[in-house]
């Protein structure tokens, strides 16, 4: 059987970061109050005329540098994106020229917060049917550009950032242990389509817009959403969490992580957190924190690891991976 091994990840994080000290000096807020409430210290914000699809570039030639491979053996691209470049083409298409990826598909997929779950479940699709080989599963967001600046319940809680993660199809017959993607779980439900969303659109005002969300309403679906569909990824690759041995998830909230891992009867110490640096980069999140993970030798070669993240939509889904 075919499974899709995870042979590289890498990061990217634009340069300038804004404290909660700098935001406090422009709006109504405190840095004690967006710790308390979210967890997070700082965020990065890309420069002016630094696109998604440069983010994303770096983040992908990030991850083949650290899986020792050109740019010419991945056969698939798929970016993860609710900022993109522009309306059309999809910025994968310009990624895919960036890193000279040469042949081979790239398109976008558009899934908010859980877009990275999303874009690995597909590529993983691709790869387990033979219908690639090699591919690049991508998250880069530049939400900076699409916050009210003066809606202080909101911008606080973002920033801008890119992860990727190469994956390649493997026949696991030899291996004592199957490894790689043993699972993935997606589900949505448009009932709460305003819970989180912009105010613009292309068919809406031809604007982009700015994001609007409840805050508490998102808050009461996420830990329950999270926690029900990592058991069920699982379950579904017939294993349960005390075998686990990190958590990885989407980084919205100290809160609604901690709370989930408490759900999960996880400790704390198996919970991956960038969070307090990196803010709420939506698709970027997970993918940004595994490369934290694994190049500072926490994910090792073996381990059992579940992502799991939730957005706008909502849509929220899980993987299980064994590294
Ligand atoms: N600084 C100071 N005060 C603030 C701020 C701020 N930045 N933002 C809001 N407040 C005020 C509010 O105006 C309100 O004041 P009031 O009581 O005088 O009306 C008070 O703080 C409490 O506001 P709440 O909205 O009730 O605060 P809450 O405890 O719910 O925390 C938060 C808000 C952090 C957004 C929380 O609801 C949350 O974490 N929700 C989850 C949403 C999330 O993580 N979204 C990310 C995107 S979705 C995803 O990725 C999962």
């Amino acid at each position: 059987m075919l499974r899709s091994r995870v042979i590289g990840c890498g990061g990217y994080l634009p340069e300038n970061t804004i404290s909660n000290a700098d935001l406090a000096k422009k709006i109504d807020t405190t840095d004690e109050w967006i710790i308390e409430r979210s967890g997070i210290h700082q965020r990065h914000i890309a420069a002016d005329g630094e696109l998604t699809s440069d983010l994303a570039a770096a983040a992908a030639r990030s991850a083949l540098s650290d899986a020792s491979i050109p740019s010419s053996e991945i056969d698939l691209l798929v970016l993860a994106t609710s900022t993109p470049d522009n309306t059309f083409p999809a910025t994968a298409t310009k990624v895919q020229k960036m890193i000279n990826m040469g042949s081979g598909l790239a398109f976008d997929v558009q899934a908010v917060c859980a877009g990275f779950i999303c874009a690995l479940s597909v590529a993983d699709n691709f790869l387990q049917t033979g219908q690639a080989k090699t591919a690049m599963v991508i998250g880069s967001e530049t939400y900076s550009r699409i916050l009210d600046w003066n809606d202080r319940s909101t911008c606080v809680l973002f920033g801008d950032g890119a992860g990727a993660v190469l994956l390649r199809a493997q026949n696991n017959s030899n291996l004592s242990e199957d490894v790689g993607i043993l699972s993935t779980c997606l589900h949505s439900d448009g009932d709460y389509y305003d819970a989180l969303y912009v105010d613009g659109g292309v068919s809406t005002t031809q604007t982009s817009g700015y994001l609007r969300m409840q805050g508490k309403e998102v808050f009461r679906h996420a830990v329950e959403k999270l926690s029900t569909v990592a058991e069920e990824a699982l379950c579904d690759a017939g294993l349960s969490i005390d075998q686990v041995d990190w958590l990885v998830p989407h980084q919205a909230n100290r809160r609604i992580m901690d709370a989930t891992a408490r759900k999960l009867g996880l400790s704390d110490e198996k919970l991956v957190i960038t969070v307090d640096k990196h803010a709420n980069t939506s698709s970027a999140s997970i993918p940004l924190a595994l490369s934290v993970a694994t190049s500072d030798g926490r994910i090792q070669a073996g381990d059992l690891v579940v992502l799991e993240a939730i957005g706008g939509g909502l849509v929220w889904g899980a993987g299980v991976v064994r590294w």
